[in-house]
């Protein structure tokens, strides 16, 4: 295929604008960033792009693993965008981006973010309207979408050093890592958290989930385990979940491998 998106999601968004860029742009190829992902990129692409959330003010760690050790063929004709999505504050996400891709020798053409529904439910109550963020969120998504369709380019910045300080060395501190996630007893037993987890971080051999130290923080168990019996120590057994109305578990896991 000519146009190739890598995306990572928990709870959808992303995958979201992904598909939409996808279908915009035409013969576009999607690949889930997870744990097995094969790390070649193809060469003589039109389009190269990265979707995938904001979190803690940059990248998830787990796209900059990828972003750092995959192997990129030399860019030539090839189009490279970033778009992150992202609750309210984008930080950092696509100057990292930016310089992680420049270390491979590839230069990006254009990186802009899309407000979407705000997911991080360990860390508050999620308040949005649903209908209507999504609703919002698809139109704001439009020139996002017709930029890349037109190969557009722009300037991205460089950040906030300070961010970059305390994002490299402090997100591991601040990231969930699963420590404090339990299970109740409305426990299924139906796997859905452990196939849809990236890194396979979710054990399922005693029949419960037991979570491991490989967690991204994409929350993607907890927000779509359909007993809501996953839970942040006692923070969220109150919070409503979400995951994107058009972009539920059985899509996501079509691009599981
Ligand atoms: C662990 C975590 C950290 C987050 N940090 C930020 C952040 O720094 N800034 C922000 O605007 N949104 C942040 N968010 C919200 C997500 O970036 C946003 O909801 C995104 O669209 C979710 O995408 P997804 O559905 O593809 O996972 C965070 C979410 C999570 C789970």
């Amino acid at each position: 295929m000519k146009n190739r998106i890598y995306f990572f999601t928990g709870t959808g968004n992303s995958l979201h604008l992904a598909e939409k860029i996808g279908e915009r742009v035409g013969d576009c190829e999607l690949v889930s960033i997870r744990a097995n992902t094969d790390l070649s990129i193809p060469k003589d692409l039109d389009r190269l792009g990265f979707v995938f959330p904001v979190y803690f003010w940059g990248l998830p760690a787990i796209v900059s693993k990828f972003l750092t050790k995959a192997r990129f063929p030399a860019q030539g004709q090839t189009y490279v965008f970033v778009a992150p999505t992202f609750g309210g504050i984008i930080g950092n996400s696509v100057p990292q981006a930016k310089r992680l891709l420049s270390q491979q020798g590839i230069s990006l053409n254009y990186g802009a973010g899309l407000k979407m529904f705000k997911n991080a439910v360990t860390f508050y109550e999620m308040k949005e309207d649903v209908q209507e963020i999504t609703r919002k969120t698809d139109e704001k998504a439009v020139p996002l979408i017709e930029a890349i369709a037109e190969k557009k380019e722009n300037e991205t910045g460089k950040g906030f050093k300070f961010v970059d300080k305390l994002h490299g060395k402090n997100v591991p501190l601040f990231a969930e890592k699963a420590k404090s996630f339990n299970v109740s007893d409305d426990c299924l037993s139906c796997g859905i958290c452990a196939n849809i987890c990236p890194v396979q971080n979710i054990d399922m051999s005693e029949g419960k989930p037991t979570f491991g130290d490989k967690c991204e923080s994409c929350l993607a168990c907890l927000q779509h385990c359909p007993k809501r019996a996953i839970n942040d120590g006692d923070k969220t057994q109150k919070r409503r979940r979400y995951t994107h109305p058009d972009v539920g578990y059985s899509e996501i896991m079509k691009y599981a491998r």
